[in-house]
């Protein structure tokens, strides 16, 4: 089902300039796109501090209080859906943040922005299960996007994940695993496992108001 267009859409996206980086959503052959534009993090942020990113960042709730938390970091969001981007956008001019960027794009289209191994950090919250086996290639933990993240991350990074859904959990730790990542902090139960500095993103408090478990885990490679 084709998503409603926020009103004024394209005028509160036009506003958002200042925050957001548009790149081609549209699902098309993906490697036949050889518009490489890298961002220059160090001019946006107007310093070094190390990046981190997050994949399919919905409304920003996570990605915006990442950044209020930890003002030492920069954080980069990418999101392909227009009507949610631009809340997420929004929501981080209204609390001030000098120190997110967000990525209006398909995360196959990544290589062509962020330079190769300049990624500290990878966040996958509640990213879509697409349960039909047909759809596995669309699953943000398939070794197609494992490859992706490969250019962009640096030796050591972590890639962090939290989801609801059991069966694309066990298939992210398949992945994940068979592409030479180690697993740490797994738990199958995050709310109920004593963390402290846990942030609920829009998804994982409608999925824990329904009474759901949320899986979470650190993956790592060893860095010879
Ligand atoms: C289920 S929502 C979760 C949103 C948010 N992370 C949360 O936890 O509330 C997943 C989001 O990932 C986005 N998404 C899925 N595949 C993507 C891709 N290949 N590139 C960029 N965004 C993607 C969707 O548009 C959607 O907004």
């Amino acid at each position: 089902m084709r998503m409603r267009k926020k009103k004024y859409l394209d005028e509160r996206l036009a506003e958002c300039k200042e925050n957001l980086f548009e790149y081609l959503t549209e699902e098309r052959n993906f490697d036949d796109v050889k518009d490489v534009r890298y961002i220059n993090f160090a001019e946006y942020f107007g310093n070094d501090n190390p990046v981190e990113l997050e994949v399919g960042c919905g409304k920003g709730q996570f990605v915006c209080e990442m950044a209020k938390r930890h003002p030492e970091l920069n954080f980069v969001a990418v999101e392909k859906a227009a009507n949610v981007v631009v809340l997420a956008c929004e929501k981080a001019k209204e609390m001030g943040l000098k120190n997110v960027l967000f990525i209006k794009t398909s995360a196959e289209y990544l290589p062509r922005l962020i330079k190769p191994h300049t990624v500290t950090r990878l966040y996958l919250n509640f990213s879509c299960p697409f349960p039909k086996p047909s759809y596995a290639i669309h699953r943000l933990t398939n070794h197609r996007f494992l490859k992706i993240y490969d250019e962009l991350l640096v030796d050591g990074a972590e890639i962090h994940q939290k989801t609801d859904n059991m069966h694309f959990f066990e298939y992210s730790v398949e992945q994940l695993t068979s592409f030479g990542y180690a697993l740490k902090n797994v738990s199958f139960d995050l709310h109920n496992s004593g963390i402290e500095d846990n942030i609920v993103t829009e998804y994982e408090r409608r999925f824990s108001e329904q009474g759901m478990p949320i899986y979470r885990l650190e993956a790592y490679k060893y860095v010879k």
